[in-house]
């Protein structure tokens, strides 16, 4: 069938494309340890759930605004004047379905053909496709481990143009766990001020710190904020994200025109949904965070240790989000058993690893960054010992 040309720039998500291989396998009955996946192990809190279902038990199962209902956009408006001292309006804020769709209305709100979109590489996959879906253009900063990952200010200046729109923020980082500092920060908010750019701030992992304090654009800058939008959701802190529930604070224009998307594509988030997050953020919940915070940090800290006893392998220490994100490079360039020539690629690896030692994993190139992978220590921590063993066996396997 003769299909868009706009998808032809576009990859479906590997992180999404890996996470089903796994669980074919695992329905198979293989024994699969699952790195892939971009979401914690744990049930949803009951209370959340509980809303949720009263919301169902009343009928609360119609239309609500396409925005949302004002309950949680009030809510979504607390909690920022909680967390940054900002006061935002109910018309300030669109809830969506997930910060994934926050991000893609935002784009398609925001961007016109040929327009630029600051992107710090390692990125999450989809924000180059979204842009690229918007027509509009990444433009790539490489990071490196050595610096923590955290962009050199001259190639953050190398990288604004006249025909940049918008920068992406994403601390802390999916796929790295690096969370940026304040001199990263200033060094963006230098080249936007004054200028027609905002900075998209992708706060999704706010609450999964394990070093220093959550900080974002606004919280050094509050005088920025007609330059900000903060995208967030219920996905990542509540373990909710099959609720498919996120949002955009910033700006009412932008807004209005997300709005407009929305009314023209999904309507509103699904109602009920919207109940259980509003449960979320009103609820007393912060013992329950704090908790699988805690138990995301020691896995963390299990993780990066025993991947930092394989030779070949080096892991940066995450300072946040769920992701272990070491560098392979120099086990790319040994041989498989009975192989001629050396693995050379994330992607081979990767698929070696799965096929033979039966462990799914992302390869960096999919987040901008060949030569590395991407585990989640979103699983349990037996998972994680015989997931990582079982990489240490591949290691050692070649040659
Ligand atoms: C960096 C980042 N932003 C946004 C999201 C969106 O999450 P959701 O659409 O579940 O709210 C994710 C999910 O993986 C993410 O990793």
């Amino acid at each position: 069938m003769k299909l868009a040309k706009r998808l032809d720039a576009v990859k479906p998500s590997p992180t999404l494309a890996i996470t089903a291989k796994a669980k074919e396998l695992k329905a198979k009955g293989v024994d699969v340890v699952g790195f892939g996946a971009g979401e914690p192990d744990f049930d949803t809190p009951k209370v959340i759930k509980q809303a949720a279902v009263t919301a169902l038990d009343q009928g609360f199962t119609k239309y609500t605004p396409t925005n949302g209902i004002l309950e949680l956009r009030e809510a979504v408006c607390a909690k920022i004047a909680q967390q940054h001292g900002l006061s935002y309006q109910a018309n300030e804020v669109i809830i969506c379905c997930g910060g994934k769709h926050a991000l893609f209305n935002l784009f398609q709100a925001l961007l016109n053909p040929g327009d630029e979109v600051v992107i710090f590489a390692p990125y999450w996959v989809s924000y180059a496709d979204m842009v690229r879906l918007a027509e509009g253009v990444p433009v790539i900063v490489q990071t490196r481990h050595q610096d923590g990952f955290e962009p050199r200010a001259a190639d953050i200046r190398k990288a604004f143009t006249a025909r940049t729109r918008a920068v992406i923020v994403n601390s802390p980082s999916n796929p790295t766990g690096a969370v940026l500092g304040r001199e990263t920060l200033q060094n963006v908010i230098a080249e936007v001020r004054g200028n027609e750019i905002l900075i998209v701030s992708d706060d999704i992992y706010d609450r999964l710190i394990y070093r220093g304090r959550f900080e974002n654009v606004l919280t050094l800058d509050p005088s920025l904020r007609p330059q900000v939008a903060l995208v967030n959701g219920v996905s990542k802190t509540y373990s909710m994200t099959g609720w498919r529930i996120g949002w955009t604070a910033g700006p009412a224009d932008l807004i209005a025109a997300m709005q407009k998307m929305q009314d023209n594509s999904t309507s509103n988030p699904t109602s009920f949904a919207q109940k259980g997050a509003l449960a979320a953020l009103t609820l007393p919940l912060e013992e329950e965070v704090e908790r699988m915070r805690k138990i995301f940090d020691d896995r963390r800290q299990l993780m990066v240790e025993k991947l930092n006893q394989i030779e070949g392998i080096s892991c940066f220490d995450p300072a946040g989000a769920f992701y272990a994100f070491p560098h392979i490079g120099k086990l790319l360039e040994r041989k498989a058993p009975g192989e001629k020539e050396p693995l050379g690629t994330d992607e081979k690896f990767i698929a070696r690893l799965l096929d033979v030692h039966k462990v799914a994993a992302v390869p960096g190139s999919a987040f901008g960054a060949p030569g590395y992978m991407r585990l989640s220590f979103a699983i349990a921590a037996d998972q994680i010992e015989k997931g990582v063993a079982r990489i240490a066996e591949m290691a050692k396997s070649l040659s």
